[in-house]
């Protein structure tokens, strides 16, 4: 495929609707978004897209009623033993992004467990933000910086957010309908291409992952610069000046 973004990160919305269409309780939306997880993460590996980042569960979504966020901590232990091992087989490095301390000693085991399994694994980096906000990862990165005594600067922040290990995302996708970024990635998205649409989370299969990328190759990317200079002999795909 043509100009393939290299990562791709993705707001997964709509499970609750999903479920509530069909009279079932919403986690059930939820299983059915693992199932189009796994189906898109195999999808992203096998055309050669090198960084895939969902959300999977904001900082905000504690928020929501006790019932769902206890049956999202059972998905998310249950999918970490399930899906592991096809993942290992299929040269999937896994990296959780959020803060831990807020979860439960058995997922957080399953985390470390997961990325431990999979760290010598390189053909695709799948992020899972999970206990995730984009204002948490800026203020961690900046108590970080601070506690060490270094200046804030843009690259000293950059190399210490969480996402440092990998190049900001080129296409941001958000399914379920909404125009908004609802706290995903706020400092890594600032040039990224935003694609929406309404098809729900557990909707979104390996044919709209094909048409978000469609849509994403048609478009310009100037990083500032004008139109003139990004189709100069290499001017495109610059987004700092050297
Ligand atoms: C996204 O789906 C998954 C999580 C936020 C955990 P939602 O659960 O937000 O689905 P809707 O937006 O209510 O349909
Ligand atoms: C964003 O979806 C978070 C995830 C997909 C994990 P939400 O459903 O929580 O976002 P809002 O509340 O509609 O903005
Ligand atoms: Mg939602």
């Amino acid at each position: 495929m043509s100009n393939l973004p290299h990562h791709i990160a993705i707001v997964m919305d709509g499970n609750g609707r999903w479920a509530t269409r069909r009279f079932l309780p919403r986690v059930a939306g939820h299983k059915k978004g693992v199932d189009a997880l796994r189906a898109c993460v195999r999808h992203c590996g096998d055309i050669g897209v090198k960084v895939l980042t969902v959300f999977a569960f904001s900082s905000e979504n504690w928020n929501r009623p006790a019932e769902e966020v206890s049956g999202l901590m059972e998905l998310l232990a249950l999918a970490l033993s399930r899906e592991v091992p096809q993942l290992q087989s299929e040269g999937v490095r896994i990296h959780f992004i959020g803060e831990r301390s807020g979860l439960s000693e058995k997922v957080r085991n399953g985390l470390a467990q997961a990325e431990a399994a999979t760290a010598g694994n390189s053909r695709l980096v799948f992020n899972i933000c999970f206990n995730y906000g984009g204002r948490w990862d800026i203020a961690q990165a900046a108590a970080g910086l601070a506690a060490r005594g270094e200046a804030i600067t843009e690259q000293s922040l950059d190399r210490a957010m969480a996402l440092a290990h990998v190049p900001d995302p080129d296409l941001l996708i958000r399914t379920g309908g909404e125009k908004r970024i609802s706290n995903f990635l706020l400092w890594q998205a600032a040039y990224s291409e935003l694609y929406f649409t309404d098809k729900l989370w557990p909707e979104f299969d390996a044919a709209a992952i094909d048409e978000a990328i469609a849509d994403y190759s048609g478009r310009e990317r100037r990083f500032g610069r004008t139109s003139e200079q990004v189709a100069a002999p290499g001017g495109a795909k610059k987004r700092k000046a050297a």
